[in-house]
C-alpha cells in the first residue's frame, strides 16, 4: 500500500471516551460549519460497505449537499471492510475511514467516530443495510426542529420487525423489561431503546464522559447526556441481505453489564457514589462471590461429612470445605472482581501472594464474624440469627475492604 493511501485513514483518537464541545476543525469545504458527521460501525461488511456509502451519499446530497460527512469505523476486520472503504474516498470525498487496531467493540467504535467528527450534529447508522437510510430526512428533520435526540423506532408508528422469530422478539423485549425495571429514567424514556439508529445534537452529548460496554449506545447517551427533547421516527429493521449479524450471547451479557454500570453510575445512586467514593460495583461482585463460596461449602461439608456419603469428623470436614471455598471465592475474585487489578500482576509468584493474603483476612474475618456474634447477641439483640447477619454484614465489608486495600492493589512502584 502506497504511504499516500494511508495518509487518508483517520488518526485513531485515543484516551477517554468524551466527546468535545465543538470540533477545532469543524468547517466544510465551503468555510461553514458541518452540520452532520454520520458514524458507520463495521466488522466485516465488505460486500455492504459500497452499497451503504453510495445509498447515504445520494440521500444527504440532495438533503444537505457539501454539509455532510460520512464516518466509517472499521474494527480491522479481518475482510479488509476499512480497505474497500478507503478506496471510495476518491469518489466520495465527503466519506472518512478510520481503522481501529487496539479497540474493539460496537459502542466505543462509534463514540470514536464521534470524536473525530465535525458536525453539530452526530449520528449513527448500522453498515449492513438493516437501518432503512430513507429516514435520514426525518430524523434531521426532528433535531432541526429543535429535538436534542432523534432515535429511529421500531415500536412507534410505522415501525416493526420485519421476519424475527418468536424466539428473538421475545429476547429483544425481555431485554427491554428488564432495563425498564432497573432503569426506569433511560429505558423508559424511549420506546426502542435497544435501536441503534438515531441522531443527537452534539451540546447534549458534550463533556459527558461515555462508558459504554457491548452494543447499546443509545442507553449510555440518554443515561450521561443531557438530552431534553426526544424525537422518534417509525422503521421498519431489515433483513440483512449481506453478510453476517455480530450479535451472540456474549452481547446479552454485556447489556447486563451495561445496565448494572449505568445503574450505579447514574441517578441518586450514582451520586451518593461519587460522594461517598465507596466502589458498590466492586463490593456487589465481591459479594456475589462470597454467595457463590457459601454453596461451595454446603456442597463439600455435605459430601465429607454427611452419614451418607464420607461420614468425616464434623471440625475437620468444616475446615477443608471451609478452604476450598475460600480457594473458590479468590479465584472468582481474582478473575473478575478485581480483574483490572489482577490483570497487571499475573505472574506466579504475585498470583500466590495474592491468595496468602485473601485466605489470611478472610480468617481474621471469620475471627471477626464469631467476635461480633457474640457481642451482639449478648449486649445489643438477643436473637441469635438477627445477631447473626450483622455479623456476616460486619465480616464481609471487612474482608472487602481490607482485601480491597491489601490484596489487589498495585504493589510492585517501578
Ligand atoms: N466497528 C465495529 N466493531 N462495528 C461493529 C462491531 C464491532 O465490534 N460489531 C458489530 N458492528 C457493526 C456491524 O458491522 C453492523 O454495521 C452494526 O455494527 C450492527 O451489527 P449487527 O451484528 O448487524 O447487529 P444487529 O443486526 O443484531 O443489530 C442490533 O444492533 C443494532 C445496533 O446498531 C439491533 O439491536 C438493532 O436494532 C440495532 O440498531
Ligand atoms: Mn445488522
Amino acid at each position: 500500500m502506497s504511504k499516500n493511501k494511508i495518509d487518508l485513514l483517520l488518526t485513531v483518537p485515543s484516551g477517554s471516551l468524551q466527546i468535545s464541545e465543538a470540533h477545532p476543525n469543524s468547517v466544510s469545504l465551503n468555510g461553514d460549519l458541518i452540520q452532520l458527521s454520520l458514524v458507520i460501525p463495521t466488522y466485516k461488511e465488505r460486500d455492504n460497505i459500497r452499497n451503504v456509502v453510495k445509498i447515504l451519499s445520494q440521500l444527504l446530497d440532495e438533503l444537505i449537499p457539501d454539509n455532510y460527512e460520512l464516518i466509517v469505523v472499521d474494527d480491522d476486520s479481518p475482510d479488509r471492510t476499512w480497505e474497500v472503504a478507503q478506496s471510495l474516498i476518491e469518489e466520495y470525498p465527503q466519506l472518512r475511514v478510520m481503522r481501529r487496531q487496539h479497540e474493539r467493540g460496537l459502542s466505543s467504535a462509534v463514540i470514536r467516530g464521534w470524536q473525530a467528527a465535525r458536525g453539530h450534529i452526530l449520528g449513527v447508522i448500522d453498515g449492513d443495510l438493516q437501518h432503512p437510510p430513507e429516514i435520514l430526512a426525518q430524523l434531521l428533520g426532528a433535531i432541526e426542529q429543535g429535538a436534542d435526540l432523534a432515535v429511529a423506532s421500531r415500536h412507534v408508528e410505522g415501525g416493526g420487525v420485519s421476519s424475527w422469530s418468536i424466539v428473538r422478539r421475545f429476547l429483544s423485549r425481555g431485554a427491554q423489561v428488564l432495563g425498564l425495571i432497573l432503569l426506569p429514567a433511560v429505558l423508559g424514556r424511549v420506546s426502542d431503546p435497544m435501536s441503534g439508529y438515531f441522531m443527537v445534537r452534539r451540546s447534549a452529548i458534550a463533556g459527558a464522559t461515555l462508558n459504554p460496554v457491548g452494543y447499546k449506545i443509545l442507553l449510555e447517551v440518554i443515561g450521561r447526556g443531557k438530552v431534553g427533547t426526544i424525537a422518534e421516527v417509525g422503521y421498519v429493521f431489515c433483513e440483512r441481505k449481506q453478510g453476517e449479524s455480530k450479535v451472540t450471547w456474549k452481547q446479552y451479557v454485556e447489556y447486563l453489564h451495561h445496565l448494572v454500570r449505568l445503574r450505579l453510575s447514574t441517578g441518586v445512586l450514582g451520586r451518593v457514589n461519587q460522594k461517598i467514593g465507596f466502589p458498590i460495583g466492586r463490593f456487589l461482585r465481591f459479594g456475589l462471590v462470597g454467595l457463590s463460596g457459601v454453596f461451595v461449602d454446603m456442597a463439600i461439608l455435605y459430601l465429607l461429612s454427611d452419614p451418607t456419603t464420607l461420614a468425616l469428623p464434623l471440625t475437620r470436614s468444616k475446615i477443608i470445605a471451609g478452604e476450598i471455598a475460600i480457594f473458590n471465592n479468590f479465584l472468582w475474585n481474582d478473575a473478575w472482581t478485581f480483574a483490572d487489578v489482577s490483570m497487571k500482576q499475573q505472574e506466579w509468584h504475585q498470583r500466590l501472594k495474592r491468595l496468602l493474603k485473601f485466605n489470611i483476612i478472610c480468617l481474621a474475618g471469620l475471627g471477626l464474624n464469631v467476635l461480633v456474634l457474640n457481642l451482639v447477641f449478648n449486649f445489643i439483640i438477643p436473637n441469635r440469627y438477627i445477631a447473626n447477619l450483622i455479623a456476616i454484614a460486619v465480616a464481609t465489608i471487612w474482608n472487602f475492604w481490607i482485601n480491597f486495600k491489601l490484596s489487589w492493589r498495585i504493589t510492585d512502584v517501578k
